[in-house]
């Protein structure tokens, strides 16, 4: 890994849907290694901020760069694993098993019954790294809501990302599973060197994983190392609020 390697760089970014202003002026550097909580209220722009990141929506005043080059010309989208909100929420009927939910996004371009024993041997690796080993077999109805949750979570894995990228994954999700969910999120982040960029609402909880801090309100109202966000007027603020268990109540 390049000291200090710069993987997300966003320059004076605006964003707006027709006419409404959504994010203003934002300045943000993702730096590899960092575990980077994005922090604010509903409507704050965290969804259109981070879709804007993948290339999901157009820029239309500022820049952004992925891994040096221009989003425009970037093609590596495979070192960009995303994790969408509200993925979860499966029928108990749904007809794929956990394994067949990652199969499609390893193997876009084969037919499942050609899945080889090596493409087997990738699947119950990335499912032993989310603490889902021997599931392969179980349909994704069957599984808790933390439980589907890993399975999206292997599947962005796939491809081997240099960056996770997930949007509110816990919603819905209860305290105690909510924390060995983001236990596995810093298993990822330190042993395989997986950058993590982490949408959520529950700063009570990630408090001690992450390394990084953005604020977002439209502007950027706060970015800045972990342990500076503890003494900041911010979290005194977000704590008071009680915004660590807004997510609950989703
Ligand atoms: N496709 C869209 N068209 C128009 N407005 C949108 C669209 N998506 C989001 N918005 C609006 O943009 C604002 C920011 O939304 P979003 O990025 O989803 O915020 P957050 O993820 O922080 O809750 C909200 O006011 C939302 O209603
Ligand atoms: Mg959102």
């Amino acid at each position: 890994m390049i000291e200090n390697e710069e993987l997300i760089v966003i320059k004076e970014l605006s964003f707006y849907y027709d006419q409404k202003p959504v994010l203003l002026d934002i300045n943000l550097t993702i730096w590899a290694g960092d575990f980077l909580a994005i922090l604010g209220p509903n409507g704050a722009g965290k969804t259109t901020l981070i879709k804007i990141m993948l290339g999901l929506l157009p820029i239309k005043k500022g820049q952004v760069f992925l891994f040096g080059q221009p989003i425009k010309s970037f093609k590596n989208w495979h070192l960009l694993g995303y994790v969408p909100q509200t993925a979860t929420h499966f029928d108990p009927l749904f007809p794929a098993t956990v394994e067949e939910i990652i199969a499609m996004a390893l193997f876009s371009r084969k037919r499942l019954w050609s899945r080889t024993k090596e493409e087997r041997k990738t699947i119950s690796k990335i499912l032993e790294i989310v603490g889902l080993q021997g599931k392969e077999k179980i349909p994704i109805g069957q599984l808790s809501t933390g439980e589907q949750q890993k399975v999206f979570i292997a599947r962005a894995l796939v491809h081997k990302p240099r960056v996770l990228i997930l949007d509110e994954p816990t919603t819905g999700i209860d305290a105690e599973t909510q924390q060995q969910f983001y236990d596995m999120l810093q298993q990822l982040n330190i042993k395989n060197g997986i950058t993590i960029v982490l949408v959520t609402h529950d700063i009570g909880i990630v408090n001690r994983h992450i390394n990084r801090v953005a604020c977002l309100e439209g502007r950027l109202i706060y970015h800045g190392t972990h342990e500076d966000f503890c003494f900041s007027e911010f979290f005194k603020e977000m704590i008071g609020r009680g915004d660590h268990v807004i997510s609950h109540r989703h």
